[in-house]
């Protein structure tokens, strides 16, 4: 369910015409809906809960959407943040994210990332190596702390999506096995730096059965119990992100519902532990759209229809990186036969081709499609590719809206950069 919706013969996002953004800001530009964003969030919570899961930490994958206004909007009903750098700490805390929401991930943490996380105060810094849990005892005994951790678990389970995006084979460069985990653990117990406080674990995004998911979770259920037979103590079971979100015509993914269900029922009588999960596209994926005007309609004599927008790969990468597929629709469809459209950018490179033989309401130049689907993973990996300006990004909220990242300009573009001396 999102908030984007044609009322009157033209899209919405909530009660806000996309037409009337795209006329006030100017397009590519990617628009939010708050509502949906919240709605995510607390179907996802009340699911959880309502599964038995007490006090669940949500902590929203930042590197899916990273604007802070969007993460203010889901900090004020209780997400926490899953950060993988110091902006992206740096990001949560600007938007108001209490640091004991924090979860700091990720296979390449600087020692400077790792003293600001500390200084900042962060719930728990997942380790994903024996390396990485030396730096961060040391770094901490340094700042005379002592880091809450958690092992990231590999747990060797095939996980759907596309390559690119699975991380829980064992042949991925995330986490450590189940047998090693249980080694660091107990290393991590006995050291004057960290704390270990629990275990975790991400198979991969755009998950849309639940099976991969409770294979992995059983394996790190029986990881907590030999773990506490040891004698080790475990708080909190970190059970990552990874749901899919759905992309109009793409296998469905799993309701939350179902998903804290099965949760349940493979932890049930599992005491004293906290579940932390780091969802990212299943809460902001669907709150996006990413609008474009078409510029040429553009018909080969054999028959190819190009419709060449003012939106490119560097603004939304996915399709180019992993053949993805975003549903494309009229902003003011036009009645008529749909017709059959490669939809591509002006980017001059072949892989700037947002999908090719679609069949589209008829378009003509200066029409808005919008990419649906889009809130998750595309600001986010957007580039100046081109020398293109960073499309701008706005919220909407009921009749509002507001502009929170504007369009930069080509001044401050040309002004990041520097003659070197002898030019
Ligand atoms: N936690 C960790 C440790 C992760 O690596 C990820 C995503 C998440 C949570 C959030 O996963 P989600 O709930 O969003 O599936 N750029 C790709 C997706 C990359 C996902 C990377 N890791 C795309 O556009 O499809």
């Amino acid at each position: 369910m999102n908030h984007f919706e044609l009322k009157g013969g033209e899209l919405h996002c909530e009660d806000v015409p996309l037409a009337e953004i795209a006329k006030a800001v100017g397009t590519p530009v990617y628009v939010y809906s708050s509502a949906t964003l919240e709605r995510h969030f607390t179907v996802l919570r009340d699911a959880l809960v309502g599964a038995g899961l007490k006090d669940p930490l949500i902590a929203f994958a930042v590197k899916a959407n990273s604007n802070v206004a969007v993460l203010r909007t889901l900090a004020n009903v209780g997400a926490g943040a899953d950060v993988v750098s110091e902006g992206e700490i740096r990001r949560a805390l600007a938007a108001g994210v209490p640091s004991e929401r924090i979860v700091f991930s990720g296979v390449g943490k600087t020692e400077a990332e790792i003293a600001f996380a500390l200084e900042a105060g962060v719930a728990e810094i997942n380790l994903e190596s024996e390396p990485e849990l030396h730096l961060v005892s040391a770094v901490a005994q340094r700042l005379s702390k002592r880091a809450s951790v958690a092992i990231r678990v590999n747990p060797d389970v095939e996980a759907g999506g596309h390559a690119k995006i699975s991380t829980g084979k064992a042949e991925n460069k995330f986490g450590v096995s189940l047998a090693e985990a249980e080694r660091l653990y107990a290393n991590a117990a006995n050291m004057a730096g960290v704390r270990p406080v629990g275990v975790a674990c991400h198979i991969g995004s755009q998950i849309t059965d639940l099976a991969p998911l409770e294979a992995a979770f059983r394996k790190m259920r029986a990881l907590v119990e030999r773990l506490r037979a040891e004698g080790l103590g475990v708080e909190r079971l970190d059970l990552g992100g990874g749901l899919g979100a759905p992309y109009f015509n793409q296998p469905t993914p799993p309701e939350p519902r179902d998903y804290a269900a099965m949760i349940a029922g493979v932890m049930d009588g599992l005491t004293g532990i906290q579940f932390a999960f780091e969802p990212g596209r299943m809460i902001a994926a669907n709150a996006g759209v990413l609008v474009a005007r078409v510029l040429h309609v553009n018909e080969r004599p054999e028959g190819r229809k190009f419709l060449v927008l003012d939106a490119a790969m560097n603004d939304l990468l996915r399709p180019a990186m992993y053949d993805a597929y975003h549903d494309i629709r009229p902003v003011k469809p036009r009645s008529g036969e749909p017709l059959v459209y490669d939809v591509v950018g002006p980017i001059c490179e072949t892989g700037d081709t947002f999908t090719r033989d679609r069949l589209l309401p008829p378009l003509a130049a200066r029409d808005l499609v919008a990419f649906m689907t889009a809130g998750a993973y595309g600001a986010a990996m957007s580039s100046e590719y081109n020398s293109r300006l960073l499309a701008p990004e706005v919220l909407v909220r009921g009749a509002d809206y507001a502009i929170v990242r504007p369009r930069p300009n080509y001044n401050d573009m040309l002004a990041r950069e520097r003659a070197a001396p002898w030019l």
